[in-house]
């Protein structure tokens, strides 16, 4: 699997791409699935519909790794909290966590609760071409800690602030329950078949710079240190977004780290690349046509060339992106890098 091998350092003939929340709206074939099967949670637990929707962007648009169709919310979901996605509003969780008495409430072990996850994750492999990777997943403690405190999205953190500064000790523990849970529930998604895992810190960026090691990175490692130690072979993934101070600190037991558009590719490649291969990082933006495209794919690959790279993009795509011109990325990472590879 060329996509493995990048992972892991190992030379490849051109450099692999997958693209973040390839499964999607964007895509016609998502959109008429999500209406016929009626709510996004309903799609997820759905092991025959989630399968098809891993699938439709590896068939279309030929990308080097699969990602289990999922959300890092569905975790919390089965730890007891009530969740709906919500038009124009996005996850909303009806019973946020507010105090100590709540985290008596969570669940224990609801991984274990979590079996349709597995049963995907092992539908997937079984139809998946061998050549091409699937990637597990989970959310970072922090970022869906900030979900569960705050009840929904929020620009400002307000809530989760304010027990962080006012109660850590409150913040430890539920972090803490998280990396319990989140550690066995992706070893249970290795143990079924995913070939990688990546971690999302979507949310890193709300912590400041001094409150991201201790709120947040130590316990992505946490969770990378005890998968690494039981299954060397997974390639893992973090993804801390929008933390470019912090990039000369990221170390640790894990081998790619997931770059996110607003950082410097040339200064990602010269503090990261000796260690880690990168994954990212065009701006999802760029995908408004071939002129934009074909600029930066040539500027991501010349910056990367010679070192370990995976081709991707810097966050989530976007519900407006034209699959065509997604399909015509990936076409033009393989034989731009190819070429440049040789
Ligand atoms: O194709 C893939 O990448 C796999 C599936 C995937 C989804 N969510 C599907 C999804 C993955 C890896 C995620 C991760 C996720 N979910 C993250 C981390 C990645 C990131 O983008 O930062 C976060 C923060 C979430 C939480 C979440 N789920 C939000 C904020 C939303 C609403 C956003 C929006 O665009 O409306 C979701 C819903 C969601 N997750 C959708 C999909 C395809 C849209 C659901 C729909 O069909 O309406």
């Amino acid at each position: 699997m060329i996509f493995i091998d990048a992972c892991f350092k190992k030379p490849t003939d051109y450099t692999p791409i997958w693209i973040m929340r390839q499964a999607g709206r964007y895509m016609p074939e998502y959109r008429a699935l999500r209406a016929e099967v009626g709510s996004f949670l309903d799609l997820c637990k759905s092991v025959k519909h989630a399968t098809e929707v891993t699938l439709q962007p590896i068939n279309y648009l030929n990308v080097d790794a699969a990602i289990l169709f999922s959300d890092i919310l569905t975790l919390p979901n089965a730890m007891g909290l009530d969740l709906s996605f919500e038009a124009n509003k996005g996850p909303v969780f009806a019973n946020p966590v507010q105090n100590e008495k709540d985290l008596l409430k969570l669940k224990n072990n609801a991984f274990k609760d979590m079996q349709y996850v597995y049963d995907t994750v092992q539908s997937v492999r079984g139809k998946l071409d061998k050549s091409k990777a699937l990637i597990g997943f989970a959310g970072s403690p922090w970022t869906v800690a900030t979900y569960m405190v705050e009840g929904s999205g929020t620009k400002t953190f307000y809530n989760i602030k304010q027990k962080l500064y006012t109660d850590p000790s409150f913040m430890h523990k539920l972090l803490e329950i998280l990396t319990e849970q989140t550690k066995f529930y992706l070893e249970e998604q290795i143990k079924a078949g995913a070939d990688a895992i990546m971690i999302f810190d979507s949310w890193a960026n709300a912590l400041p710079y001094e409150d991201y090691y201790e709120f947040s990175f130590k316990y992505m490692l946490e969770i990378s240190n005890y998968l690494k130690e039981k299954y060397p072979h997974i390639a893992l993934i973090l993804f801390p977004k929008g933390v470019s101070s912090f990039l000369p600190q990221i170390n640790g037991n894990f081998d790619v780290v997931g770059i996110d558009w607003s950082i410097s590719l040339e200064y990602a490649r010269d503090t990261l690349s000796h260690k880690y291969t990168l994954q990212g990082n065009m701006d999802p933006s760029k995908i408004h046509s071939k002129e934009t495209i074909d600029e930066a794919v040539e500027r991501i690959v010349d910056i990367m060339k010679g070192k370990s790279h995976i081709f991707n993009f810097g966050h989530g795509i976007m519900p407006t992106a034209k699959p065509e011109l997604v399909k015509y990325l990936v076409e033009q990472v393989h034989k731009k890098s190819g070429i440049a590879s040789r």
